[in-house]
Parts: C-alpha cells; structure tokens; sequence
C-alpha cells in the first residue's frame, strides 16, 4: 500500500474520530444564542406546549437568495464519472457517453452549479492530461484516491455534459502540485476566444467557442496533511494570491474562491483562514467552508436526537468563518464584503476508511458509497434549512457529491434509484426561491449537550414575490411527539397551498436501494388554507416538509 495514501487515511481517520470533540468543546452554552439564527429564532424558547408558532411577514427577508445554493459536486473519486455520468459502453448512453438517465435526472432536479474535478483528486491532477484526442490520453495513477484514472472524460467532456445537464461549472484548480501559471493557463484554454497559445489550442480540439467558465476554487482542502501539495497558511494565501492575479490578467470577469479550513476539527480551524486571507483577500471574491456529518461517537454520541440538531452546528461554522472574513476586512480597510462557498457539506461518516477510500489501483472502483438513511435525510432537511437562513452570506454551497459517491442519485448498469437525501435536496431547489424570510419562530425547545437550548421544530422559509410563491421547510426534531403548528401571516395571508410534501417515518434507519427503491419516499401533506390570518397542521414526530402557499 501506498505510504502516503495510508498515512492520509491514516490523518483522516483520526479525525474522523476525534473531530467534533475538538468542535464540540468549543460550543459553550453561553455563545450559542450567536451562531445560530436556528436558535434566535426561537425567541420564546421556553414554551413548554407542543405548540409552535411561525410569524411571516413578508417584509422581514434575509437576502435575496442565489440558486448556487443548491449546488452539488463531481469529483474524480470511485464511480461519480466513469459508470456514473460517463459510460460510452453502457446502452443507456448518448452519442457522447453521458449517461441518459443520470443526466435527465439531474436534469429535473435543476441543479445550477456543479464543482469538479475534485476534492482531493484535484490536488495531483494535470489538467493537460484530460483534454485532446481521446486515444492519445495518457492513463495515471491518482494518488489521491490510488484509482487508476484513463482521463477519457476532461475539461471539455465536463463542460459539455454541463451543458446538457442545464448547470454551470465551478471549476476546482490545482494547487498542490499545480502552479499559478498551469492554473492562468486553463482560464485561457477555457474562456479565450482565440489568438492565444491555450485557446488555440482549445480550438484544435474540436471546441471553437470559449466556455466561459466564471466561477473558479483556488485549490482544495490546502490546510489539511491529507492533500497532496499541503502547506502553511502564508504559503498557500500567496499561491492563491499569485493565481488569482495570473488567472484575472487572463479574464477579469471572474469569481474566485480561496481554500478556507476543512472544518471545526482542524488544529488551525479559523486560524488558517485568517492568515490565507491576510495574503489575498484583496484578490478573492470568496472562502470555502466544507463539512461532513455523522450520526457516530464523534459528532453526536450515535445520539439521534443530538444528530438531528447538528445543523445549529454548521451555523456556528458560518458565523466564526463570516467573523474571520470581517475582521481581515477590517485590517485591510477594504470596501469589499466576502461572501462564501460552502462547496462540500454532506452527511458522511460510514465510508471513511480501509476499501470505501482505497481504489486499490483499479478504474472506478466503488469508493464513498454511503447507503444514506430517513434520519440522514432529516438531517439534510435541517441543513439545507441553515444555509437558507444564512444566505446573506453563503452564496455557493455544493452538496457533496452527486452521483454514487456519498450520494443522492445511484446508478449502476441498468439504471439508477434515489437515496433518501435526495428529497429534501430537491425540495430546497424546486421550492426555495426569491428572498429568503426572516421568520419569527417560538417552538418548545429540547437540551442538547453542547448545543444548549434546541427547537423542537427548525423552520426556513422563502418569498417569491414575481410568481407570488411562498414555501416553508419545517424540521420536527421530536423523535416521538407530533407537534402542532401555527402559521401567524403578519401582513399578507396566502389564498390557497399549492403544494406539500413530507418526509417521514417509523424507522429511522429505513434506507432505499436497487431492491427497495421507494422504501423511504416522500408523501404528500395537506396543509389547510389559512382562516383568520392563520393557518394550523400538525407536524408529525421524525419529519421534515414542504409547504408551499400562492399569495
Ligand atoms: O468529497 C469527498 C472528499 O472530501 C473530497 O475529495 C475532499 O475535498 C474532502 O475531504
């Protein structure tokens, strides 16, 4: 076995384990009315009924909400290109070897945005290497993920998939064995018209128009000893820094994105982004942040109802990461606000080690195949709920991944089923739109070892004024009590539902599959129209739903 890949795994694995320990004793009762709009929310929190209630008023919004916060992921990583989206020798492809069923489904689902090639594989990949005559493509070792990887699917190949599938690029920069000027490079190959060394080159291999790639990650998860090319802060703010001043020379019309910390659980959490920034705020429009959950001994104790809370932490994450930004704002007394990229956040605890990591030096070997459950999805529902009540500042957010690694959507030769994390993802893109509301949410409250005071019931909600839609996403966290709820519409009170759906079940650890596709499964909810100004249902135990009103 590789050394480096095993002491990788090895760095992985150990934080994996102690992770949330470090994070967790950060999370003293006494800060945690600040990191969670979550938790402020619930002003009245000492109600002691099963009663909620929920203030709409329409005038109170957050931000207008950018769809690329329901982005997702594509890396180079066990199934999610060869035998996922790209598989010429399979009968269900196009002309191109994309995958038909898998691009329709995402299709639907309308993603806007898609990061790629990795996540790790990035860190050693040449990106030379996956464009040009298929034949002539040399086939590497990714050390990342020790997979044989034959570089038959590339920048174009992507970038033309990304167009059929109706989603934009978020294209991933090699920083680790990738120099500044490798990385100018491919902005020129990707969005010069033509005259140019890279961008003819670009037109020698078949594509004459620009791509017009805009959104852009200087490197990936460069703070963590498990990345090929890691190294110090300082180091990686002037790398960034230099490619980004490179890459603009190149197109000044991009949007570009450092590395920030792999998470709380890092040594250098926040500390890294202070110093990254201190090199190249003035270059960057924005940070990443990545996250991974698990209903294990690390982040909840294998406690689900703690499980169910952790999205609270993923706001803390948000706001110490917004409170670095501003301060190295504030240092540099510069007029520029940064926003953020949360482009990895997903559930992910039981593929982390030993052959669900190791590709053993075989194509496509099946790595991260999470088999996702009914209290993964809650969790997911809760999530996609905080990263709405933080879209004033997080404009980017990639659930990671999308296609059979740590996954949504799983296909193999004959076709493809949803995972249960699926459908509170789709709800957030089908019905979270416009303005994101600023809701008023008094819900009894439950006591969660180092997350303080938590709501029973997580509410998220959006206006969209032009189509006259408004739709709320509501968690019940209670594990056994159905909860009541009631709407109070403040100043504009809906004329009928136009939809609902509801995620629910007995068992918690019901999961789908090939077999037993449709085991966990969405059913619809009858929301009553309002009477009086208010509108009144009941939220049954272990539940996350959608509701949406015309107004
Ligand atoms: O998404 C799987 C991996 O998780 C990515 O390659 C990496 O960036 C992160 O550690």
């Amino acid at each position: 076995m590789d050394q480096r890949s095993s002491s990788r795994r090895k760095f992985l694995k150990q934080a994996f384990q102690l992770g949330t320990g470090c994070c967790a004793a950060q999370l003293s009762p006494s800060i945690t009315h600040g990191f969670a709009q979550g938790i402020a929310q619930t002003a009245s929190s000492s109600a002691t009924t099963n009663g909620v209630k929920v203030y709409v008023d329409t005038r109170r919004t957050i931000a207008p909400l950018d769809r690329n916060l329901f982005g997702s992921f594509l890396e180079h990583l066990g199934r999610a290109i060869y035998g996922g989206i790209y598989d010429p020798a399979s009968k269900l492809s196009d002309a191109n070897g994309f995958r038909k069923d898998v691009l329709h489904q995402i299709r639907e689902l309308g993603v806007p945005i898609i990061r790629y090639p990795g996540g790790n594989f990035v860190s050693g990949y040449n990106w030379l290497d996956g464009v040009g005559p298929k034949q002539n493509r040399v086939r590497q070792l990714d050390k990342a993920w020790d997979t044989i990887e034959s570089n038959q699917f590339g920048t174009n190949e992507f970038l033309t998939w990304c167009k059929a599938a109706g989603t934009l690029p978020l294209m991933g920069l090699n920083l680790g064995t990738g120099t500044p000027e490798e990385a100018a490079a491919l902005v020129e190959y990707c969005n010069v018209e033509k005259g140019t060394h890279w961008s003819d080159l670009r037109r020698q291999h078949g594509f004459a128009d620009p791509w017009k790639v805009e959104h852009w990650c200087l490197g990936n998860e460069m703070d963590g000893p498990w990345q090929i090319g890691h190294m110090l802060a300082t180091e990686y703010g002037l790398k960034a820094a230099d490619a980004a001043r490179q890459m603009r020379y190149v197109d000044p019309s991009l949007k570009l994105i450092a590395c920030g910390s792999s998470g709380p659980f890092m040594r250098t959490y926040l500390e890294w982004d202070r110093e990254v920034l201190e090199q190249c705020y003035d270059y960057v429009d924005g940070l990443s942040l990545h996250r991974y959950f698990g209903n294990n001994e690390r982040d909840s104790g294998g406690d689900t109802a703690k499980y169910l809370a952790l999205n609270l932490s993923m706001e803390r994450q948000i706001a110490e990461t917004v409170a670095v930004c501003d301060l190295v704002r504030g240092h540099k007394r510069s007029p520029k606000k940064l926003w953020l990229s949360f482009d990895e956040w997903n559930v992910w605890y039981r593929t982390t080690g030993g052959d669900a990591v190791d590709g053993h030096r075989t194509e496509a070997p099946q790595l991260l195949e999470e088999v996702y459950n009914l209290e993964d999805a809650l969790l997911v529902g809760g999530l996609i709920n905080s990263l709405l009540r933080n879209a004033d500042r997080v404009k980017i957010a990639c659930l990671a991944q999308l296609v059979n690694v740590i996954a949504p959507i799983m296909s193999d030769a004959n076709g493809l089923f949803l995972q249960t994390i699926y459908f509170p993802y789709c709800w957030g893109l089908q019905f979270a739109r416009g303005d994101v509301l600023n809701l008023l949410v008094e819900s009894s409250t439950y006591e969660v070892q180092e997350l303080d005071h938590v709501a029973h019931v997580d509410v998220a909600g959006s206006l969209d004024r032009g189509e006259g839609k408004l739709a709320l996403f509501l968690l019940n966290r209670d594990l056994s009590k159905a909860h009541d709820v009631e709407v109070v519409w403040e100043d504009a009170t809906p004329a009928r539902v136009l939809t609902g759906s509801l995620l629910t079940g007995d068992d918690l650890k019901a999961s789908n599959s090939f077999a037993t596709p449709k085991k966990v499964a969405p059913q619809s909810f009858s929301a009553p129209a309002a009477s009086g100004g208010r509108t009144q249902f009941e939220l049954p135990a272990r539940s996350y739903t959608v509701v949406q009103w015309s107004l």
